[in-house]
């Protein structure tokens, strides 16, 4: 039995260990650890190895090199036949693709209301609208009296608005901080009242028993009809684009004397690039300004004339985006709403 050199014994059994590494190395950067760990030129084990050499009798160095030359061959070529089949099998997932980019962080983004609020506030800011605001918790008269509504009105029932215990109530429209506002500042007045709204109705699709409304009044010396329509058909065609077509249609109201409802129809260019116009949207109710309203709120009915509008942007944001459900608006799935984020991956 012939001895064994030591440091040919040790390259061997680095020889075995390493060949086991490289079968369990499944990416490129394993790979080029056990290239590194092994066949490094400094730090490398077989290097290290090597470097015993000078403490050896003379006459069994050259085994040992030889050993060395072939284990550093035959590592190579282990290393390099992996990297292929590594290679081969990337595609079908097996192992990781370096080169995809990084997946994004979503970090959220405005809630589809608030982004058709963001808009309408713009849109009345370019115009001159500044904002304003009211309470939640309101009298009677604010939510009905003043804005020329008897409390016998079906509006005032029990069945349509939340009472509070010990009076009051839950205001049912933005409608009061009309009312408000007037006895708070002099015309010329122009302002924007967002805000939530109460009314004991059952949660379905089209209901939700609180939601946003967003107000509007101009009152001054001299606002005429034609300021009516032309503010509400300017901001019509900025929120929708200019192809959009407006029409009042008269209605009632108890605070607005003559009262319309103001609809929409859009044209929506498809992806093929044809257009399509949709039916009449309704978008908002509104008139001129009653002049009781005026005279409830101490303000001269002879001197001042003026109109006011209410929408809902929860109603807006379902026309602009195509939901048919207003449930979607309040549950918060987050799938729902990254789907309108302006940043969504
Ligand atoms: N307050 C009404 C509602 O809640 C909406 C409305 C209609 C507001 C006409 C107005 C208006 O200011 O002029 O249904």
């Amino acid at each position: 039995m012939t001895d064994v050199n030591p440091l040919v014994a040790e390259l061997r059994s680095l020889e075995a260990e390493a060949l086991a590494e490289l079968e369990r190395a499944d990416d490129a950067l394993a790979l080029d650890g056990v290239r590194i760990r092994y066949l490094g030129r400094k730090e490398g084990r077989i290097s290290l190895v090597l470097r015993k050499l000078g403490q050896m009798d003379p006459a069994l160095r050259p085994a040992v090199g030889a050993e060395a030359n072939r284990v550093k061959e035959a590592l190579q070529s282990a290393l390099e036949g992996r990297t292929a089949a590594l290679e081969a099998g990337a595609g079908t997932g097996s192992t990781t693709d370096l080169t995809l980019p990084g997946r994004r962080q979503w970090v959220g983004g405005r809630h589809p209301v608030t982004r058709v609020m963001d808009e309408i506030f713009r849109i009345f800011g370019d115009l001159g609208f500044t904002r304003a605001r009211g309470p939640e918790a309101e009298t009677e008269w604010y939510n009905f009296e003043a804005l020329n509504t008897p409390l016998d009105h079906p509006a005032a029932d029990e069945q349509d608005t939340l009472y509070l215990q010990g009076g009051g109530l839950l205001r049912s429209h933005t409608s009061p901080v009309q009312v408000r506002t007037l006895q708070a500042f002099e015309p010329p007045i122009r302002i924007l009242a967002p805000g939530w709204v109460y009314r004991r109705d059952t949660y379905d699709a089209t209901h939700t028993p609180a939601f946003l409304q967003v107000e509007g009044l101009v009152v001054d010396e001299g606002i005429s009809f034609v300021d009516f329509k032309a503010t509400l058909a300017e901001f019509a065609r900025r929120l929708w684009g200019p192809g959009t077509t407006v029409r009042f249609r008269p209605s009632f109201f108890p605070f607005t004397e003559p009262s319309a409802e103001v609809d929409v129809k859009r044209v929506i260019t498809l992806p093929d690039g044809s257009t399509h116009e949709t039916d009449w949207l309704e978008i908002m109710g509104a008139g001129m300004v009653d002049p009781n309203v005026l005279d409830a709120a101490g303000v001269d009915p002879e001197r001042y004339t003026g109109f006011a509008f209410g929408m809902g942007p929860g109603r807006i944001a379902m026309l602009k985006y195509g939901v048919t459900d207003l449930r979607t608006f309040f549950e918060n799935d987050i799938r729902f709403l990254r789907q309108f984020s302006e940043d969504s991956p």
